[in-house]
């Protein structure tokens, strides 16, 4: 359960108990008060009756109402010389002080005065007595049963109000990508959160020494591996002129396309590990990705025809943004090579620019496709869906959404509806920090 919830179940339980607590012990202090209060209010009235002249009987019986206070006055005689009520005769007490009687059918709470040869007695129902004291003790209770939920929402807006940074460094960390080391800011973050946020960033920096060194080693192994790669390539062209038969031949073929996959791998992991160290010179210039495609495949053509494939380019519009011209040509080649390398002899592979209110490049094949859950799972390094005769590294697209990334740019496949081939679409983002008139940005 999240800290939030589990705090404010744990504060309004305890809120509950001591509100529940805070009320049962004002109904029974109110109830209590009640009652001495209308035994003080009968002790008054008796002191009154005691000197009034006259106490008119009747004025008030036909209305019977329960909480009337019934005034019996005594002399000397054996019935009262005066009450307020004769049909009701509360028996006469002999001492002062209070004392419960039974008359009516009904109990009566009753006060007698005794002064010389006269007797006030002042009575009261104590049906009467409870109820009015149960309505004052329910009118204290109330406004404490009413505030207990009003108090947990207060709480509740608290507890959001103080966890809210809690859930902003948690909203920034999970909008990172993989690669951000960057350290977590600290401005605004409570003093109790604090030295966790400080122990996540020391492992940032850690974690970031490390991914450096992996990254150099990689792109440091790949640059030694070309120098002995090249002389093994040369050996073997010299080893040619002197090879005689077939036999010969065909393993020194063999040799040499050993070493051409070898040396390709090599450059591919160069390629990659830099792109992600960020090393190389960068250059952010406006340019127009459509005139890019059209160089590549001047550059691809050859090779189309060799495999006896139809590449082709419709330029209906330009596709400005500022970006690196070297690494968006590799990005293009990368995608166009792909075409041409898995489409069967005998089909087309066509470069289009995309101007339906999105800008782009759009690359279409006539070959197998990809099944559809490895139509993100191809970008994976090294991740290869084709048959294994098929030369290949595997790393030809992590390279390119390396660097569409690093230009805003959205890099998708998508098979044809027909499954006649396979779509590679480039998308410019309409950010403007991105756009042609970046001129010079960041590397
Ligand atoms: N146009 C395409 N048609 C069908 N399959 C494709 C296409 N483009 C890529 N693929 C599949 O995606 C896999 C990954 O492609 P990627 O370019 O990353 O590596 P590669 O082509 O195998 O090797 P490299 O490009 O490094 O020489 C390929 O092995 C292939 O199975
Ligand atoms: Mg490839």
């Amino acid at each position: 359960m999240s800290l939030r919830w589990s705090s404010l179940i744990a504060i309004a339980a305890v809120l509950l108990v001591v509100g529940i607590g805070a009320a049962l012990a004002s109904y029974f202090a109110v109830r209590r008060e009640a009652h001495r209060f209308l035994d003080k209010q009968l002790q008054q009235v008796a002191v009154y009756a005691l000197d009034a002249r006259s106490l008119r009987p009747a004025v008030r019986s036909t209305r019977n109402r329960e909480d009337d206070l019934l005034v019996q006055v005594w002399d000397g005689a054996d019935a009262p010389m005066r009450s307020t009520n004769p049909a009701i005769a509360i028996p006469r007490s002999s001492g002062t002080g209070f004392s419960n009687e039974t008359v009516a059918r009904h109990d009566w709470r009753v006060y007698t005065l005794v002064e010389g040869e006269r007797t006030v007695q002042i009575a009261q129902q104590i049906e009467a007595r409870t109820e009015l004291a149960e309505h004052a003790a329910l009118g204290a209770v109330l406004p404490i049963i009413i505030l207990i939920p009003v108090a947990w929402l207060f709480l509740g807006l608290v507890i959001y109000l103080v966890m809210k940074p809690l859930g902003r460094i948690a909203v920034t960390l999970s909008a990172r990508s993989a690669a951000d080391t960057t350290p977590i800011p600290v401005a605004g973050v409570p003093s109790e959160v604090l030295p966790l946020v400080t122990a996540m960033n020391h492992l940032l920096s850690r974690l970031q020494q490390t991914l450096e060194r992996q990254r150099r080693f990689i792109s440091d192994a790949a640059h030694e591996l070309r120098t002995p790669l090249t002389a093994l390539s040369l050996q073997i062209g010299n080893l040619r002129p002197l090879a005689r038969g077939a036999a010969l031949n065909a393993r020194l073929d063999d040799l040499e396309a050993g070493a051409r996959r070898a040396t390709h791998l090599t450059n591919q992991m160069l390629q990659l590990a830099r792109l992600e160290s960020g090393t190389g010179e960068l250059t952010h210039k406006p340019l127009d990705l459509g005139a890019l495609a059209e160089a590549c495949i001047a550059h691809l053509e050859p090779i189309a025809k060799a495999r006896g494939l139809h590449l082709s380019m419709r330029r209906n519009s330009e596709v400005p943004l500022a970006g690196d011209a070297r690494q968006l040509q590799t990005l293009l080649t990368n995608l166009i090579d792909n075409a041409l390398h898995y489409t069967p002899p005998g089909g087309e592979v066509t470069v289009e620019t995309v101007d339906d209110g999105r800008r782009g490049i759009r690359i279409t094949d006539t070959g197998p496709g990809l099944e559809p859950e490895l139509l993100e799972r191809v970008f994976e390094r090294f991740f290869r869906a084709a048959p294994q005769h098929v030369e290949g590294t595997g790393l030809g697209l992590a390279i390119a959404r390396s660097i569409a990334q690093g230009h805003g740019i959205a890099l998708t496949l998508a098979n044809r509806a027909d499954r006649s081939g396979l779509v590679a679409e480039l998308l410019v983002s309409a950010r403007p920090d991105r756009d042609i008139a970046g001129g010079q940005a960041e590397a």
